[in-house]
C-alpha cells in the first residue's frame, strides 16, 4: 500500500503507540485485501461485544493512548442499572460477568466514543449521507448505510471499526469502489411482502440467495424502515452481506440494469410464500406453551414500542414481556406514556442491552417468543429457545401464555 507521509509517521509511533497498533492493524486489512491507499472516514460505528477479546483489544489501544479521530456510536453490552436491580438476572450472573460490562464501558470512554449502546445508529444517531466514506460493524447496519443511505463502508469487524475511528482512515477496497457494489444476483419476490415480519424471513433466506450482491425485484410496496432494518439483520445472520439493491428503493439502483451495472446476473434465485413459511418452521421452536416475550434484536423503533402498546393496552400479560431499545427511545416512550401501558400490562423496555448478553441467561431453558430469528439465534448458545412470530402474533402469546 501506497501511504502518504503522515500516514506513514502513524505506522511508526509519531502519534503514539496506540494509534500505531491501529494503524498496524489497518494496513495488514489493506494488503490482505489488495488496496492501494487509505481513504479518510467521516463516520464509524463499533459493534463492542462486551466479550473478552474485544474488551481486551479497546483496553489495550486505551492503555496505549489511543484516542479516537472520528468519535464512533457502539453497540450495546447490557445495562447495568437495569440487570443489577433485577433479582433473577443478577443471581444468574458471575461478578465476572459484571466486571466485565463495567471495562468494557471504561474502555471506550477512555477512547472517547459516543457510547450510545443502540445497534440502530443509522435510524437516529449516525446517519450518512449518499457517498460518505465510513467505518461501520454491525450487521444491520453495515447494509442498512450502504444501501439505503448509499453511503460507503466495508463490513468491518468491531476492532477493524475502532481502529478506523481511532486513526480516522480506512484501506481502500471492496464496498468503497464503484466497481464493487453492483449486484451478482437476481432475487425475484414473488412472496407477498405485506408486513415486517416477511423481510426477517426474506432475510433469513441467505441460504438460498448464495454469497455476492443481490438485487431484490418484486418488491411492489415501498418497505418500511424497520423492515429494511429486519432484512439486513436476517441477511448477516443467514450469510454475509454488506449491501444489496432493491430496485427503486438503494440509490444506486434506479433500474435493475444500473443495480448490475450492465453485466449479466451470475444467478437467478425465486422466494416464494412457501420458502418463508418453510424457513420460518425450520428455526423456530415448536408452538405451544411460551415462559415469556423478547423484542429488539435490532432494538426496537419507537413505532414497534408503539405497536406492542397498543396491543396490550388496558390487558394483563400471561408471561413476562421485554423490548430492548436505545435509552432515547425507551425515554420518549416513557414521554409518550406508551411505557407506562406497557409496565402497566407486565411488561417492560430495557435500554442498551443486546441479546447476546450473560443479564439473559436467567431465561435458560425456558422458551420464549420473538419476532426475530436473528434473537433467536445468538442466545441457543446460552440454553434459550424461541418460538418465532409476527409482532402481533406474538404480543397475543404473551397474552395468553402459549401459542398455536
Ligand atoms: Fe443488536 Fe445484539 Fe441483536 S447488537 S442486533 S440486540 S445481537
Amino acid at each position: 500500500m501506497e501511504l502518504t507521509k503522515s500516514e506513514q509517521e502513524m505506522l511508526e509511533g509519531k502519534h503514539g503507540e496506540g494509534v500505531a497498533l491501529a494503524m498496524k492493524v489497518q494496513v495488514a486489512t489493506g494488503e490482505a485485501f489488495g488496496a492501494a491507499r487509505m481513504v479518510p472516514i467521516t463516520r464509524a460505528h463499533v459493534a463492542l461485544s462486551n466479550q473478552d477479546a474485544d474488551t481486551w483489544f479497546a483496553e489495550k489501544l486505551a492503555k496505549a493512548g489511543a484516542k479516537c479521530k472520528i468519535a464512533p456510536t457502539v453497540n450495546p453490552g447490557f445495562s447495568l442499572a437495569y440487570f443489577c436491580g433485577h433479582c433473577q438476572s443478577q443471581q444468574a450472573m458471575t461478578a465476572k460477568d459484571i466486571d466485565m460490562m463495567r471495562r468494557t464501558h471504561n474502555a471506550y470512554k477512555q477512547l472517547g466514543a459516543i457510547l450510545t449502546y443502540n445497534c440502530t445508529p443509522y435510524l437516529g444517531s449516525n446517519i450518512p449521507q449518499f457517498k460518505e466514506i465510513i467505518g461501520f460493524s454491525e450487521s444491520s447496519a453495515t447494509p442498512y448505510v450502504n444501501s439505503v443511505w448509499g453511503a460507503r463502508s466495508n463490513r468491518e469487524s468491531s476492532l477493524s471499526a475502532l481502529c478506523a475511528a481511532i486513526t480516522g482512515l480506512v484501506p481502500e477496497y471492496g464496498l468503497l469502489l464503484d466497481e464493487n457494489r453492483k449486484g451478482d444476483i437476481l432475487v425475484e419476490v414473488q412472496a407477498d411482502m405485506d408486513n415486517d415480519f416477511a423481510y426477517q424471513m426474506l432475510g433469513y433466506m441467505g441460504k438460498k440467495i448464495g454469497p455476492g450482491i443481490p438485487v431484490f425485484i418484486g418488491l411492489t410496496k415501498r418497505p418500511t424502515p424497520e423492515a429494511l432494518m429486519n432484512l439486513g439483520a436476517q441477511l448477516n445472520t443467514s450469510g454475509a452481506y454488506g449491501m444489496y439493491h432493491i430496485v427503486g428503493v438503494t440509490p444506486e439502483a434506479p433500474t435493475v440494469e444500473v443495480a448490475f451495472g450492465d453485466k449479466e446476473p451470475a444467478r437467478k434465485v425465486v422466494i416464494t410464500n412457501q420458502d418463508l413459511r418453510e424457513i420460518r418452521d425450520a428455526i423456530s421452536h415448536a408452538p405451544g406453551r411460551i415462559d415469556y416475550a423478547l423484542f429488539g434484536c435490532p432494538h426496537f423503533s419507537i413505532n414497534q414500542i408503539q405497536q406492542v402498546a397498543n396491543l396490550v393496552q388496558g390487558k394483563k400479560l400471561a408471561v413476562d414481556l421485554w423490548i430492548m431499545t436505545s435509552a432515547n427511545n425507551k425515554y420518549l416512550a416513557e414521554r409518550m406514556g406508551i411505557k407506562e401501558i406497557i409496565n402497566a400490562a407486565g411488561g417492560d423496555i430495557v435500554e442498551e442491552t443486546c441479546t447476546d448478553q450473560p443479564c439473559w441467561h436467567f431465561l435458560k431453558g425456558k422458551v420464549g417468543i420473538t419476532d426475530s430469528p436473528k434473537l433467536a439465534y445468538y442466545p441457543k448458545k446460552r440454553g434459550l429457545e424461541f418460538v418465532i412470530r409476527d409482532i402481533d402474533t406474538c404480543v397475543q402469546a404473551a397474552l395468553k401464555g402459549e401459542v398455536e
